[in-house]
């Protein structure tokens, strides 16, 4: 069966966890699609599906401009679980009473079952659940009746009579929810009745198709850069088409060290993708030639990149369609903030190049979260060292050397950096770090080597843990750590004196230094 004939859909009024509920129900099995609260009922019936969730949100039901979806879904023949907003939502809507109580209701508290319903099956008395909300109910609407309640919440679980509404004042999906998998799940399979056909296999199979039957005998041009998002997009398409994939690798200069001998082994060598390697380093190296101004090196590095990529991908003759590795976040269209990814790729937008190659876009992860992408990833063989590789920036060392790029500059800064990469981000110990890498600033300070003056270059370590890069915190990490990192860079990397730990956060600071 398809999983898209099983789908359910969030309406997301703003919840910093929306997403969350839409991962926990697709490891649940079912897929599952996020929508604005906003969404016209048109839209949300075209899909077809089998509930639909309200999320919750940072508004109070009673405030002006609360949010409030399309009343039409209520009398549809479609189970519905409102979180938190979404239950104080569904009880105004249906003439109950809700107010801001005096004091906000926030962390753990503990459930009381009052009547044994599916929703509940196989949760006890006094399991835990997380609550944060101001509002509360006060006064149930009638048809609807409490079957759970906490000791600040008299109506924590509640139902309709008829059985097809349900609303949850705790969010099940994080997981400080002792049995909020087992609620979400009893939602989908004793409620909704799903049969749970969605899997991260099943959508490697399904997007085969899907690639095969939209491309037919044309040809693909993917620009492969190494990454997780690129590197999967590349190795899906390449089952589907095969040989009509044509990936062009640009090796830009500002490269990591050994990187593109890295690509060049796996893709070439070992998965055997018709791969184009464009070794463009003395170019770019000449275009990026006494630039200090980060931003400026940015829009060289983007146009130079374009203007190769366009020249070789003409030189392939009829290609018809541009692979992308654009995901989920960057599709929903949310009503919190958009996705973070979003933002981090406007840095290196090449937005505009399909229309002028004339080539249609061929996204075939546009469904995915990235931890999905990287379960992809493993389902299609790609080796763990890729699967779990930090993000890296387009402009790559260029904005990780403060001041002009040379080629002994860069130099530097691989040796020191690769270290760091041996050290921290190949270590599993280190897989919950966002990133963490080194940057040569343009200082020298004096040292002692021997019975010898040094006057050589510092070396600053940035190590910082974040979701999505938009705020992040730097890593305590253990002093034997960085112990060994800065005698390491000090002993190996040529003309290093000193290595430093950036110790600021973001925000004020940002996580490179450029
Ligand atoms: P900042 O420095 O703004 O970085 O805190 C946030 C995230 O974005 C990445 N980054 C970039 N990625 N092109 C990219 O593809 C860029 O020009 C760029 N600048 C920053 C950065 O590595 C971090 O993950």
């Amino acid at each position: 069966m398809d999983y898209h004939k099983e789908v359910i859909v969030i309406l997301d009024f703003g919840s910093q966890y929306t997403q969350l509920i839409a991962r926990k129900i697709r490891e649940l099995g079912v897929y599952c699609e996020i929508l604005p609260f906003s969404a016209t009922l048109n839209n949300i019936t075209s899909r077809n599906p089998k509930g639909i969730v309200l999320s919750g949100g940072p508004k109070s039901v009673n405030d002006a401009d609360a949010p409030v979806c399309d009343l039409g879904i209520f009398p549809l023949d479609i189970p519905i679980l409102g979180i938190c907003y979404g239950l104080q939502l569904t009880v105004k809507l249906f003439g109950g009473r809700v107010e801001k109580s005096a004091k906000r209701e926030y962390g753990m508290a503990r459930l009381v079952i009052e009547k044994k319903e599916p929703l509940l099956d196989g949760i006890q008395d006094g399991s835990t659940v997380w609550m944060s909300h101001q509002d509360k109910v006060l006064r149930m609407p009638d048809g609807f009746k409490t079957i759970a309640h906490s000791d600040n919440s008299p109506h924590a679980v509640i139902k309709s009579v008829e059985g097809r509404i349900y609303g949850v004042q705790f969010h099940p999906e994080v997981h400080h929810t002792q049995k909020g998998r087992k609620i979400l799940r009893n939602f989908l399979y004793k409620i909704c009745k799903v049969k749970g056909v969605f899997s991260l296999k099943s959508f490697v199979d399904a997007a085969t198709e899907r690639i095969k039957k939209k491309v037919g005998d044309n040809k693909v041009v993917c620009a492969l850069s190494g990454g997780v998002d690129s590197s999967v997009v590349a190795t899906l398409i390449h089952r589907a088409i095969g040989d009509n994939l044509r990936c062009i690798f640009v090796n830009n200069g500002v490269l990591r060290k050994n990187e593109a001998a890295e690509v060049l082994d796996l893709f070439k060598d070992r998965l055997h993708m018709n791969l184009k390697y464009v070794d463009a380093e003395e170019m770019f190296l000449a275009a990026l030639k006494g630039v200090k101004d980060p931003e400026r090196k940015r829009k060289i590095i983007g146009k130079t990149f374009i203007k190769i990529f366009e020249a070789e991908a003409k030189a392939m003759g009829d290609v018809r369609y541009l692979a992308q590795g654009t995901l989920y976040p960057d599709v929903i269209e949310s009503t919190s903030s958009k996705g973070p990814s979003a933002t981090i790729k406007s840095h290196h937008n090449v937005g505009g190049l399909p229309r002028r190659m004339k080539l249609t876009l061929l996204e075939p992860l546009r469904e995915l979260f990235k931890d999905e992408v990287r379960i992809v990833g493993k389902e299609l063989g790609l080796p763990d060292s890729l699967i779990h590789r930090q993000p890296f920036p387009g402009p790559g060392l260029a904005v990780r050397i403060i001041g002009d790029v040379t080629r002994e500059r860069l130099h530097i800064l691989k040796e020191a950096d690769s270290i760091v990469r041996d050290e921290i981000e190949r270590n599993d110990r280190f897989r919950h770090i966002w990133q963490s890498f080194a940057i040569l600033i343009p200082v020298k300070t004096v040292g002692v080597m021997g019975d010898e003056r040094t006057y050589a270059n510092v070396i600053a370590l940035r190590v910082v843990e974040s979701k999505d890069g938009m705020t992040a915190d730097w890593t305590r990490l253990p002093y034997a750590i960085l112990d060994k990192v800065s005698r390491r860079i000090i002993n190996e990397a040529p003309g290093v004196n000193r290595v430093v730990y950036d110790i600021s956060s973001k925000p004020p600071s940002t996580i490179e230094w450029e």
